[in-house]
């Protein structure tokens, strides 16, 4: 049985796409192997979002290569967004490259890889506005079994200025209600705790056929319906189009996770609307207080992108001061960085400094170490409950997991295991972590 080995890089929506081509693969009589050594395919899933990133993959890439020196003929394939968005460049630059595959081409991945193994050089980088992958299986191996992806909506409609996805992924379209529900069932009977709803914009959801029109609020109703399913998170929303129906349902569906990603990017008006991101601050943040009375104990983490084109010391300051009000759990932060093909590398010049990019950069990470810290130090003494996700990676006699507002725990693994839903309590926090014993049984794995 010929075998394939696969590395994910980006978002979530690249996580539950590696389960899928997995799923398509193992179906076509492929068996998957954690030692690239020994595969016959080697597939990189990759993102296009930044500058490094796609760096990173080009390192990785060309290290993965050496496997095919031998005698065997291995194929080395590059697929999602950095495929979408470099397409014959890629061959061009790495010229080791058998496979470049983009995001909505994967369906044909079986037979292009069978063509490569043949000697081919293959491309296939077509968007297609009307694929959701509907009717495929999700490969149940990819995780321990605890956390279960389903995309319920591909591509994106917003095109913020910065960024590449759109040109990557296409326009927005949405998975079928029923096909969701099918997948989530699929993920419950395989013994799957959590299940994170997958989607660009994933709030916009509006999935409309036959005169039958289903949001975001009722489709969280019907997932959360599914028997044997524990915990639904859904990643990324967008601030806009978070309607009072989908904090309804938050609010009252006790299986949707108490937490929110909800990118802010910067508190500066005039940043906002150069960015092309469709709110203004006072719009965010009234959301954000919304959210936060419907839902106290909610968690809200978020993302910066500090240094975007134009930006002044007085829109950074905005930024700042708004981190500083909102006291996010957490958050993503970044320099902007020039993308090719985006309405910014276009139309605005990359003109802050990388030396006052990285200045801001660092003040807004030290902040959020701060407002992080103090967060989770006001956790000590609460009882948690927490979803154990693996083990943990600095020991095998402790356990990873999280808790509903998504705050990662560490426990000591004697008397839980992988995949069991427990009641802590926690005794200290670390950087960006907390620290629990265990205080209660009666949620293990049946
Ligand atoms: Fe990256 Fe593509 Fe996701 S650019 S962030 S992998 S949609």
């Amino acid at each position: 049985m010929p075998t394939v080995y696969l590395e994910t890089y980006g978002c979530q929506m690249n996580v539950a796409d590696t389960e899928m081509v997995l799923g398509l693969l193992e179906q076509a009589g492929y068996a998957r192997t954690s030692d690239p050594a020994v595969a016959d395919v080697i597939l990189i899933n990759t993102c296009a979002v930044r500058e490094r990133a796609v760096e990173r993959v080009r390192g990785r890439a060309s290290s993965l290569a050496q496997y095919k020196s031998g005698d065997r003929r291995v194929v080395l394939g590059i697929t999602g967004c950095m495929a979408e968005h470099l397409r014959d460049k890629l061959h061009q630059e790495a010229p080791y490259v058998d496979l470049v595959v983009g995001p909505d081409s994967y369906r044909r991945l079986p037979e292009h890889i069978e063509r490569a193994r043949g000697g081919e050089v293959v491309q296939d980088t077509a968007l297609d506005p009307h694929e959701t992958y509907q009717g495929l299986d999700p490969s149940r191996s990819m995780t321990a079994g605890v956390i279960g992806h389903v995309a319920i909506q591909r591509g994106c409609d917003r095109f913020c200025a910065f960024c590449v996805v759109p040109f990557t992924r296409g326009r927005e379209r949405e998975t079928a209600p029923e096909e969701v529900v099918r997948q989530v069932r699929g993920l419950a009977e395989a013994g799957f705790r959590e299940v994170q709803l997958v989607g660009q914009t994933v709030n916009s959801y509006r999935f409309q056929q036959a005169g039958r029109e289903v949001g975001f609020a009722e489709l969280l109703r019907e997932v959360a319906a599914v028997d044997g399913i524990e915990r639904i998170r859904f990643v990324s929303p967008y601030p806009l189009g978070f309607d009072a129906a989908a904090i309804a349902a938050m609010a009252e569906l006790g299986k949707v996770c108490k937490h929110v990603h909800l990118p802010l990017q910067s508190a500066s008006d005039e940043v906002l609307a150069r960015m092309r991101r469709g709110y203004n601050f006072a719009e965010y943040r009234d959301l954000l207080m919304a959210l936060r009375e419907a839902m106290p104990e909610i968690a809200v983490t978020t993302d910066f992108l500090v240094g975007f084109c134009g930006e002044t010391e007085a829109d950074f300051e905005a930024t700042s001061r708004a981190q500083a009000e909102l006291r996010f759990d957490n958050a993503f932060m970044f320099a902007y960085s020039e993308r090719r093909g985006t309405l910014a590398a276009r139309k605005l010049p990359d003109d802050v400094p990388p030396e006052v990019k990285q200045r801001r950069l660092a003040q807004v990470i030290e902040q959020q170490r701060k407002i992080t810290a103090e967060i989770y130090t006001a956790q000590v003494g609460r009882r948690e409950r927490v979803l154990c996700e693996s083990l943990s990676r600095r020991s095998a006699s402790e356990l990873l997991g999280r808790t509903d507002a998504f705050r990662p725990v560490i426990l000591a693994a004697e008397g839980a295991g992988v995949g069991d839903l427990v009641d802590v309590v926690i005794h200290r926090t670390g950087p960006g972590t907390l620290y629990g014993r265990l205080a209660g049984k009666e949620h293990a794995q049946p």
